[in-house]
């Protein structure tokens, strides 16, 4: 074989090797879902703040769990219930999922967990579903992207993609997937039921799709296209956040988050945020609330969670949604009607 050959056959084995260890899913939920499985997981570590669907999904599998609170600064998470919990040397196959609030990724990485795994902690998982897609600077023993419904990259046909540190922990496994199932816990989440008791009585994933074959995606196809995409939506991001910040930077009865917690949506605390929510929706724009915490205990996520306002800076916003929104809210907060709505 030439060196040319040689070259272009070791890339090739190379590349195999990568894709072998990037894992495609219907949804970030299968992925997950496959990976509790696998490796047997009796109990999952997570920020109170967490997706409700997660809550769901770990309901289902009766898997336990443990939620804990966010720190004062929102991007880490206080570990004191899972120290106290290692301390006990359990025999528990336990993870830790770490989620990231409104994507600004935690300070957490392979030297500062050490600890955590010699004191047993089995896996770790790091969940950047809400985070700004880069394939890059994998540590945990499963890291998890998703393009679905309101993430920051989101595809017409959704999708996920998760890079797996050991192939020996995961496998793809298959469960019937019923539309039926799956609007019966969409609705009870819409309500705000218990997320993981909603999981619980369901009983099974049957409302998770798991339809990988229907999905018109490739590993390659991810790896190089969503980079792309990420520049573009970056690109308008920036520009609405400096309409949003512009507007609302100045009031004293708003704060805004740090820019990196901004990149999902522009996100703003206010005291009454559900009646100001309320205003936005009466004019017939939009903005969303995020997450409730079920665990009253955590304090900073329940706080978080109350006075809230997640603003929508996506492909689809213009300028003008942008500016009568911040209308709403500036009048909104002084008790004032307001006077543009698009
Ligand atoms: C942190 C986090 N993880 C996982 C998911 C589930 O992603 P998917 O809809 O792709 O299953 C979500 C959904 O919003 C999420 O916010």
């Amino acid at each position: 074989m030439g060196p040319l050959l040689l070259t272009s056959r070791a890339k090739e084995i190379c590349e195999t090797l990568v894709a072998s260890m990037y894992v495609l899913g219907s949804r970030a939920l299968s992925i997950l879902g496959n990976f509790l499985i696998c490796n047997r997981i009796q109990k999952v570590f997570l920020p109170a703040n967490c997706c409700p669907v997660v809550y769901a999904l770990l309901g289902s599998l009766d898997i336990k769990v443990q939620t804990l609170d966010l720190t004062p600064n929102l991007r880490n998470l206080n570990m004191r219930p899972l120290k106290n919990f290692l301390a006990k040397n359990s025999n528990e196959v336990t993870a830790l999922l770490l989620a990231h609030t409104y994507g600004a990724l935690s300070d957490f990485n392979e030297s500062n967990t050490r600890w955590l795994r010699t004191a047993g902690l089995t896996y770790i998982i790091d969940d950047r579903c809400l985070c700004i897609p880069k394939f890059e600077n994998f540590w945990a023993d499963l890291t998890l992207f998703s393009f679905g419904y309101s993430k920051f990259i989101q595809l017409n046909q959704s999708g996920a993609v998760a890079f797996v540190k050991k192939p020996s922990t995961y496998k793809r496994l298959s469960w019937k997937y019923n539309k039926k199932s799956y609007e019966v816990v969409d609705q009870a989440l819409r309500r705000h039921h218990n997320p993981y008791t909603v999981g619980k009585n369901i009983g099974n994933l049957s409302w998770v799709s798991n339809e990988e074959e229907k999905l018109n995606l490739s590993v390659d196809w991810i790896l190089k296209t969503i980079p792309i995409l990420v520049e573009q939506t970056l690109e308008k991001k920036i520009i609405l956040n400096t309409i949003y910040r512009g507007q609302l930077g100045s009031e004293t009865e708003i704060d805004i988050l740090d820019d990196r917690f901004n990149f999902w949506r522009f996100n703003i605390l206010i005291d009454d945020s559900a009646l100001v929510l309320k205003k936005i929706f009466n004019a017939g724009l939009f903005a969303s609330d995020h997450y409730r915490t079920y665990d009253r205990s955590c304090q900073i996520s329940t706080d978080l969670s109350k006075n809230v306002i997640n603003l929508f800076n996506g492909m689809t916003q213009t300028k003008e949604f942008c500016l009568a929104c911040c209308d709403i809210i500036l009048k909104g907060t002084k008790g004032e009607k307001a006077s543009k709505v698009i």
